[in-house]
């Protein structure tokens, strides 16, 4: 018989929910939260308010999209950990009281394992074992995938997730959160290789993002002249400011080109220490279009083949959820009503 399965997803500033029925995404529906935008940042108390005014609806319009009515959904599944505590609550609680109500099984999903399995809901999917590169706006991990409930993470970021490496640059530029997608917008036009920001030497399979923001701190206090390491404000307010007008296009594309080699210098280690030569990237900085490109450049040049979800399953969205619910039936991985949402957690 069929598995249907509604997922609902809420950790941060997204609302959304999903259908799956057997391994397939029947909807996958996600309303965003402009709501921050003025704020430069994702505001909690903002964000759970929003929640609570969109879930109902957005789960009303995934089941239409499905063609499904709630009778026949075989489980609820929720986002559990991590994330707001706010955002995590309002999905939580919501999943508890549906799956109560209707007496179906719940099941919990971890954010972090739902962004790699994003990768197993379309075609071409990766063969276990496979590596994942999951960068988002909190995490950057290396996970290693021996089965849909078999992941360890490998490496791990010491400080910055790569996707606050991109907000924080744009931040310093000067432009709207979140800054990510902007930065990837200007890079297209300009010449990654124009700045050399410098790699940090970090040891393993480990990342860290806090040495690039302060060398971008300082080149853009020096107007681009000096020396990253050194602060010196050398250039007044307006010179930097004209500076960033007329060179947006070339510091965007080499702070990105900077985080990428990072990213994929770490994964290339990974390839070699483990042989496995299957690599999927995963998590909103996934949907970075520099980023999407060399991995596929990378791969051709190192022998891995490379798995990209499609936007829709790269930033936060309850078909990841969704899937990874799947999985996690199949294995009756059932929550009971006392499952709580945390806002921090291992695997
Ligand atoms: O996975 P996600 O949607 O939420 C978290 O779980 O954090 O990731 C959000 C992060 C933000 O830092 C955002 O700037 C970044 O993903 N991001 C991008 C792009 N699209 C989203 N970063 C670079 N280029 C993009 N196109
Ligand atoms: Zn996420």
């Amino acid at each position: 018989m069929a598995i249907t399965i509604l997922a609902i997803e809420s950790s941060c500033d997204e609302t959304s929910a999903a259908i799956c029925r057997d391994g397939a995404i029947l909807s996958n529906f996600i309303a965003n939260q402009k709501v921050h935008e003025a704020y430069g940042g994702v505001v909690p108390e903002l964000a759970s308010r929003a929640h609570m005014q969109n879930i109902v609806p957005v789960t009303d319009v995934a089941l239409k999209q499905a063609g499904v009515t709630l009778s026949e959904v075989d489980a609820i599944a929720f986002t559990q950990a991590p994330g707001l505590i706010g955002s995590l609550l309002v999905g939580s609680q919501f999943a508890k009281s549906l799956a109560l109500s209707l007496n179906k099984p719940l099941i919990g999903v971890h954010h972090m394992q739902a962004h790699v399995l994003a990768n197993l809901i379309e075609e071409p999917r990766p063969p276990f074992p496979f590596l994942c590169l999951t960068v988002s706006g909190g995490h950057t991990q290396i996970v290693r995938c021996d089965s849909p409930t078999q992941l360890s993470i490998i490496g791990a970021t010491i400080d910055d997730a790569a996707g606050e490496a991109f907000d924080k640059s744009a931040k310093l530029l000067g432009l709207p959160y979140p800054g990510g997608p902007l930065i990837d917008k200007y890079a297209k036009e300009g010449n990654p290789t124009r700045f050399a920001f410098p790699e940090p030497q970090i040891q393993g399979l480990d990342f860290s993002f806090s040495g690039l923001k302060t060398a971008i701190l300082y080149f853009l206090q020096n107007g681009g002249k000096a020396n990253y390491h050194k602060e010196e404000l050398l250039v007044s307010e307006d010179e930097r400011k004209r500076f960033i007008e007329e060179n947006l296009a070339d510091i965007c594309a080499s702070i990105q080109n900077r985080i990428i080699t990072i990213l994929l210098n770490k994964v290339r280690k990974a390839t070699k220490e483990t042989g496995i030569k299957h690599v999927c990237i995963a998590g909103g900085v996934s949907a970075n279009s520099g980023l999407r490109a060399a991995l596929q450049e990378w791969g051709a040049k190192y022998g891995w083949n490379t798995y990209i979800p499609a936007f829709q399953y790269c930033t936060d969205n309850a078909g990841m959820i969704a899937i990874t619910a799947f999985y996690k039936y199949k294995e009756s991985a059932f929550e009971d009503l006392s499952v709580t949402a945390a806002a921090r957690s291992e695997w």
